[in-house]
């Protein structure tokens, strides 16, 4: 038996020699890997020095968040987690016994991602006005300070404003950019009455770290791994050239590293392929989010898809006939390619068979089956590959012995073989700055809900 899931087909016995020859574009070798480490390390510190900063393709914005939760915060606080193509409304009541959470989840259809600002902070205001019906009866409270979760690149001016640079992850709504995302938040909150007031704004990276350090003090890297991926931690302001707050103790904020940008320089094109290209011309944000695509549950599925296509093109797969439903762009989930790597073996692959039926191939052929298992099984692994060099970069940054990582998002959460694969990878990379990884389930909305509580602890403390 295969000693992992991604080792499937060692030998390739039987594959076409054709998808063997794409298979050896997308190794990542150690070498490479540690090249990456080095050169993320390079990306970084042109982000934070105010010379390079314009063209650095990694931003490291400072998120104005300047000190970590103490867990003395307390009260009850709402939180906004916007991010993907789900969006939650949580509830959160801190006490003496710890955090507690009501959480909703709501969907944003695709004609609100692609209609105007009005369209989607109205949209987002009526799911919070919903939430409220149902979570928070008439007359409890007064108005409820709100911690808003806002996962894209963003230029922070304080703690509650931020102008979006660009959308990533397939959004496209219209007005937003170079907008004040709080404003266009809180106006639409106001033109409805809905008692709330937006009092903080972080990324998903920063309120994993926030959410991470409320439960353990040992935790300094906040890290998502799901549609997108991106990390945060905190530096000294000395090291911040961009810093335009002030210099009082605590010398230090927590950057948004803004990681998957890596590469938009084309600091990585030793290890992007023919496919990558591909891919991301069929993406809305071109040329941007280079590594990101090459990693995360955004791209994942379609890079396998694509793969898939191009052996049907050169009669490997299907005979040379694509199945009708393989033909349409993105159709292939990431969630497809979990479900493949994590039920099939180099013997049998149930899991193929059953996603290419209900993708319209009647009856796929047992080698057809083997083919998607192998192609899932290599994207998967040189996910994992550049997932942990990204990763491993930040703890050689760090050099701490132990460093304390808050992490959440679909690709390490619900897939297993990818964590797997870049733990291991990532213990491997960096034997002497260790990496202790903590799940924080649903850590992006917490941990706005938490800062909003930090700022109402200092706003009691300045008054
Ligand atoms: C965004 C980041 C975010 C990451 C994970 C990326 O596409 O640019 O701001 O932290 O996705 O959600």
């Amino acid at each position: 038996m295969a000693s992992h899931q991604l080792d499937v087909y060692q030998n390739e016995k039987g594959l076409p020699k054709e998808a063997l020859a794409i298979f050896e574009t997308l190794e990542v070798s150690e070498e490479q890997q540690r090249d990456i480490m080095r050169i993320l390390n390079e990306s970084m510190n042109k982000g934070l020095c105010p010379e390079t900063h314009d063209e650095a393709a990694v931003k490291m914005l400072p998120s104005y968040v300047r000190s970590l939760p103490n867990g003395t915060e307390k009260g009850t606080y709402m939180s906004l987690d916007m991010g993907g193509s789900n969006f939650r409304v949580l509830l959160a009541e801190l006490t003496d016994k710890g955090l507690k959470v009501q959480v909703d989840r709501y969907h944003l259809p695709e004609e609100i991602l692609s209609g105007t600002a009005d369209m989607f902070f109205g949209y987002i205001a009526d799911n919070i006005e919903l939430f409220m019906k149902n979570h928070c009866p008439d007359g409890t409270f007064d108005e409820l300070p709100l911690g808003f979760t806002f996962s894209f690149p963003s230029d922070q001016h304080s703690l509650n404003s931020a102008d979006l640079n660009l959308w990533t992850k397939g959004f496209a709504v219209k007005g937003v950019v170079g907008k004040d995302v709080v404003r266009l938040l809180q106006d639409a909150l106001d033109k409805k009455n809905i008692k709330v007031r937006t009092v903080a704004i972080i990324n998903d990276t920063v309120a994993a770290l926030i959410a991470g350090a409320y439960y353990n003090n040992n935790c300094h890297i906040g890290l998502i791994i799901g549609t997108g991926i991106n990390a945060a931690y905190m530096e000294q302001l000395s090291n911040v050239g961009t810093w335009k707050g002030d210099h009082n103790e605590p010398r230090q904020v927590v950057i948004n590293i803004e990681m998957g940008g890596f590469g938009d320089d084309g600091v990585i094109e030793f290890v992007r392929t023919e496919i990558d290209y591909d891919l991301d011309s069929r993406t809305v944000n071109k040329g941007n989010q280079l590594v990101e695509k090459m990693i995360s549950g955004k791209y994942l599925g379609e890079v396998a898809r694509i793969i898939l296509v191009k052996l049907t093109r050169l009669g490997v797969a299907f005979g040379g006939k694509l199945p009708k439903g393989l033909e349409e762009d993105w159709i292939f989930a990431t969630s497809f390619i979990s479900e493949i790597v994590g039920g099939d073996t180099e013997d049998k692959q149930p899991n193929s068979r059953r996603i290419l039926q209900s993708l319209g191939a009647d009856d796929p052929s047992p080698a057809d089956c083997r083919l998607l298992h192998a192609i899932c099984a290599r994207v998967t692994q040189r996910s994992a590959m550049l997932a942990a060099s990204l990763v491993g970069g930040l703890l050689y940054r760090l050099k701490k012995p132990l460093t304390g990582i808050a992490v959440e998002g679909s690709m390490y959460k619900g897939f297993p073989a990818f964590r797997e694969r870049m733990t291991e990878k990532i213990a491997e990379l960096s034997p002497d700055y260790k990496a202790e990884f903590t799940l924080v389930e649903d850590g992006p909305g917490k941990g706005s809900a938490v800062l909003a509580a930090v700022v109402a602890r200092m706003d009691l403390d300045n008054q």
